[in-house]
């Protein structure tokens, strides 16, 4: 197989998967509109998953309508297909699925996979059925394709913790790799969101990965108070006059609580919007020395 295939129905897929069973399988999972973030997680894929050895790399363009909120943030979702199916052909891609809308849902459609936990807070408090419908597109996708490896950006940190728990608690016979975030040289975390900001906006977003960097810094300096961690980045947010702050967290990194104290690691993480346009980015924080570690001097 070396000519990318495309397949848009899903029982052409399920066939022809079916025929091929051998080799091992890595699956990119995206909503398309492709920035340079989505080709390193297939770079990766392709790396994890050379031709000569049998390896395949699958991805779905799918712009998932149950992982939204207001049916506004769907319509004006950006889409590319033609130029999508180019870069991925390009990237030396083996298959890719983009199915329709009807397909997926189709009428009578009722069953949807609910994490209890990790998916209330941060992202979950403000967006309250968004995990809901990336657990159940995620657990369609990883039926039908049937990967071996699925790869997902650091960027949507919750995502990965959701998508973690997913596998492990239906017991998906797949590894889930998570690949640092790629970022503009003024430190913005790539987003298909991005394209969707005014110039003065674009002008502004860096301040979320420096209000990240501030974090880490007092973290660095021995600050471990999480509740003065959490006041130090609003304060950076809020001296952007464009940013809305939506949230600031400094939470354990997989339970995805506030922490009142820091120990030895952190998911810094934080959402602002510029307008209509929300943005998220993160900074994992491992590796901390503990507090008051030092021997005490004779
Ligand atoms: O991260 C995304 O683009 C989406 O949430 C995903 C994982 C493709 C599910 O629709």
């Amino acid at each position: 197989m070396s000519e990318m295939k495309v397949f848009r129905k899903l029982d052409a897929l399920r066939a022809f998967r079916r025929e091929n069973r051998d080799g091992h399988w890595g699956l990119v999972p995206t909503m398309g509109f492709l920035h340079p973030g989505h080709l390193e997680l297939v770079r990766r894929a392709r790396a994890d998953h050379p031709r000569e050895d049998g390896g395949r790399v699958a991805v779905s363009l799918f712009v998932n309508p149950t992982q939204f909120g207001e049916p506004e943030d769907l319509a004006h979702y950006p889409r590319a297909l033609e130029r999508d199916l180019q870069l991925l052909e390009e990237a030396g891609v083996d298959l890719v699925f983009c199915p329709s809308d009807e397909d997926m849902y189709p009428p009578g459609f009722q069953t949807y996979v609910h994490l209890e936990h990790v998916t209330q807070p941060l992202e979950g408090a403000s967006r309250p059925t968004h995990f809901r419908g990336v657990a159940t597109v995620l657990a369609k996708l990883f039926n039908l394709v049937q990967p071996d490896r699925a790869y997902f950006g650091q960027k949507d940190a919750q995502q990965t913790v959701v998508v973690r728990r997913l596998v492990k608690d239906l017991d998906f016979d797949l590894e889930v790799v998570v690949c640092p975030t790629v970022r503009e040289a003024d430190g913005l975390a790539m987003s298909s969101r991005n394209a969707r900001l005014s110039e003065p906006q674009r002008a502004a977003a860096p301040v979320l990965f420096r209000t990240l960097q501030i974090a880490r810094q007092a973290l660095e300096e021995g600050e471990r108070d999480g509740d003065l961690l959490r006041q130090r980045m609003r304060q950076e947010i809020r001296s952007e006059p464009l940013a809305e702050l939506d949230y600031v967290s400094v939470a354990d990194p997989d339970t995805l609580l506030e922490l009142p104290v820091i120990g030895t690691s952190a998911l810094l993480s934080l959402a602002v919007s510029f307008g209509a346009v929300r943005l998220i980015d993160n900074l994992p924080i491992d590796d901390l020395k503990p507090i008051n570690s030092e021997p005490i001097a004779e």
